[in-house]
C-alpha cells in the first residue's frame, strides 16, 4: 500500500456530543462513587474506555435494518435473518439468541455443568468465571506461561497450555470436565489471540477424551485478524474463512454480540448437539424469552445479523487493530509499562510496574484508573485484585496474578485526536506516579465485587 496512514473506513454520519466536567467536578464525582469508576454518571466522563462492549457505533446498514425489525413473538422474520447470519459465519447448527453473553453462559453452564466439575479455559472472563462458580464448579485458567511475561512479544499469548490441560484431565478425570473453553481473544489475559494451531491441539485433546469444546467467541473477528496477520500460512485467507475454521473446531460457542456483533445489545449460544440445544431452549424460555427472540427485540436481531458480517470486513479489521496499537505505541514510547503486544480491543497498563510503592492489598490498578479519571476524565477499568482478588473470611486479601488497567476502545466511535488526548492524559499521570496513593476497600458484594465496591484513599 502506498500510504502509511490507515484511515477510518467510514465517515461520520451522526454526532454525539461529549462532556467536559471540570477537575473539581471530577473530584466530587469520584468521591461520591466511592472511588469506583462504575459509579460515575456518563456525563461525568470525557472519553469512556470502560468497555468496548455495546458502546460501538452502528452502521447505516444496521440502523436501516432495525426499521425492518419484525416484532412477532414467535417465528419473527428477524430471527431467521439472525440465525442465518450466525450459521453463515459459524457453521454451528443450533442458534439460540440471548440478550447478551452472560445469559448464554448462564444457560449453557446451568444445563451442562454440575457441582464439583472443573471447566478449563485459557482465562475466564469475570462473568464466565462467576457463572461457572455459581454452579458450584471450578473455573480453571490454563493460559500459556508467555501470557504472564509482560514484555514478551509472543504472538499468541491467548493460547491454552495444552500440557496443563492434559494434566488437569488426568488429575480430575474426564467425567468431571463437562467442557473445555477458549476465550477469543483472551480478554482477561490482555486481549491476546489464540492461534489456529492451538485450537487444533485443544480439539485433539478434547477428541481423545470425548470432552465438548466451546468458544467464548465475543471477539472472534479480531482473533481471526490476528491469525491472518501473525500465523504462518494464514495471510492469504479472508477473516471470514479463518473464523469459519475457528468455529469448525468447536462443538459450540457463547457470544456477546456487544463486541464483534457490532451491536449495542445481544448475544447467542450456538452448538451442534441438538439434544443439548433443546435443553438450553427450555431454560431460555424460563428466563429470556421464546427461542425466536431470546430477550431481544426484533430490531436488535437485525442489528446483530448485519453487525456480525461487518465485523469481518478486512478494511474495518485493519483499522480496528491498528487504532488500538496506535494508542499502545504512544504510551509505550513514553515509557509507560503496558502488556505487549497490544490486545485487539484494548491497551492494558501494568499498574504493578508503574506504581511499585502501592502493594496489591492497596489496589494499585484501581488507584491508577482513578488517577486517569481525575487527570483528564478518561475512564478505564481495573483488571487486577479488585476484579480477581478475593477476601478470605479472616479479612486477608488474596491478590490477583496481575494489576492492570484496561483502556478498551469502543468500535468505530473515537477518532485519532481522541486517542492522542488519552495518550497525553496517561503521560501526565505517569509523570506524577510516585505521588499516587493506594486505596482501602470499605464495601464489597459477594459476587463480582468490582462493580459495586467502595474505596477510600489511604493517606
Ligand atoms: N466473555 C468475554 C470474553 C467478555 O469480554 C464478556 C464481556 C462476556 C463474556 C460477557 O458478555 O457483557 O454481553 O454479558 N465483556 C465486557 C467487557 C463486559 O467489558 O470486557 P456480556
Amino acid at each position: 500500500m502506498p500510504y502509511r496512514t490507515i484511515i477510518e473506513p467510514f465517515r461520520i454520519h451522526t454526532v454525539e456530543p461529549i462532556d467536559f466536567p471540570t477537575a473539581e467536578e471530577r473530584r466530587v464525582a469520584l468521591e461520591r462513587s466511592g472511588y469506583n469508576l462504575f459509579g460515575l454518571h456518563a456525563d461525568e466522563v470525557t472519553i469512556d474506555l470502560l468497555t468496548d462492549s455495546g458502546t460501538g457505533a452502528m452502521s447505516t446498514s444496521q440502523w436501516a435494518g432495525m426499521m425492518q425489525g419484525d416484532e412477532s413473538y414467535a417465528g419473527s422474520r428477524s430471527f431467521y435473518r439472525f440465525r442465518d447470519a450466525v450459521t453463515g459465519v459459524t457453521g454451528l447448527a443450533h442458534v439460540i439468541p440471548t440478550h447478551q453473553g452472560r445469559a448464554a453462559e448462564r444457560i449453557l453452564f446451568a444445563t451442562a455443568v454440575s457441582e464439583g466439575d472443573v471447566v478449563p479455559n485459557n482465562t475466564h472472563f469475570d462473568t464466565t468465571r462467576a457463572n461457572v462458580e455459581f454452579q458450584g464448579a471450578e473455573a480453571r485458567d490454563l493460559v500459556v506461561e508467555e501470557s504472564h511475561d509482560r514484555s514478551s512479544d509472543y504472538p499468541f499469548k491467548g493460547n491454552m497450555d495444552v500440557e496443563r490441560l492434559e494434566a488437569t484431565i488426568a488429575e480430575v478425570g474426564r467425567d468431571r470436565i463437562p467442557m473445555v473453553m477458549l476465550t477469543v481473544t483472551n480478554n482477561s489475559g490482555g486481549g491476546q489471540p489464540v492461534s489456529l494451531a492451538n485450537m487444533r491441539e485443544v480439539r485433539r485433546v478434547c477428541d481423545e477424551h470425548e470432552i465438548p469444546f466451546f468458544l467464548d467467541a465475543c471477539r472472534f473477528a479480531e482473533n481471526a485478524w490476528f491469525i491472518k496477520t501473525r500465523e504462518p500460512g494464514q495471510e492469504h485467507r479472508t477473516p471470514r474463512e479463518i473464523a469459519r475454521e475457528m468455529f469448525s473446531l468447536v462443538d459450540g460457542a457463547t457470544m456477546s454480540a456487544k463486541k464483534d456483533g457490532m451491536s449495542n445489545i445481544g448475544g447467542f449460544l450456538a452448538m451442534n448437539d441438538g439434544e443439548l440445544a433443546e435443553e438450553c431452549r427450555n431454560l431460555l424460555i424460563l428466563t429470556e424469552g421464546f427461542p425466536t427472540y431470546g430477550g431481544l427485540a426484533g430490531y436488535d436481531l437485525e442489528a446483530v445479523a448485519r453487525g456480525i458480517e461487518e465485523a469481518l470486513d478486512e478494511e474495518y479489521l485493519r483499522y480496528r487493530i491498528r487504532s488500538t496499537a496506535y494508542l499502545a505505541d504512544k504510551v509505550d514510547r513514553a515509557g509507560i509499562p503496558i502488556l505487549k503486544p497490544p490486545g485487539g480491543h484494548a491497551v492494558y497498563l501494568d499498574a504493578a510496574a508503574m506504581l511499585p510503592h502501592i502493594p496489591p492489598s492497596e489496589f494499585p490498578a484501581q488507584a491508577l484508573a482513578c488517577a486517569l479519571y481525575l487527570e483528564g476524565g478518561v475512564r478505564g477499568v481495573e483488571i487486577g485484585s479488585v476484579m480477581f482478588g478475593k477476601r478470605l473470611d479472616d479479612g486477608t486479601e488474596v491478590p490477583a496474578k496481575s494489576e492492570l488497567v484496561r483502556l478498551a476502545v469502543p468500535r468505530r466511535t473515537y477518532t485519532q485526536s481522541h486517542i492522542d488526548y488519552v495518550g497525553e492524559v496517561m503521560i501526565a499521570v505517569a509523570e506524577r506516579a510516585d505521588d499516587l496513593v493506594g486505596l482501602r476497600m470499605v464495601h464489597q458484594a459477594r459476587w463480582l465485587r468490582h462493580f459495586t465496591a467502595r474505596f477510600e484513599p489511604i493517606d
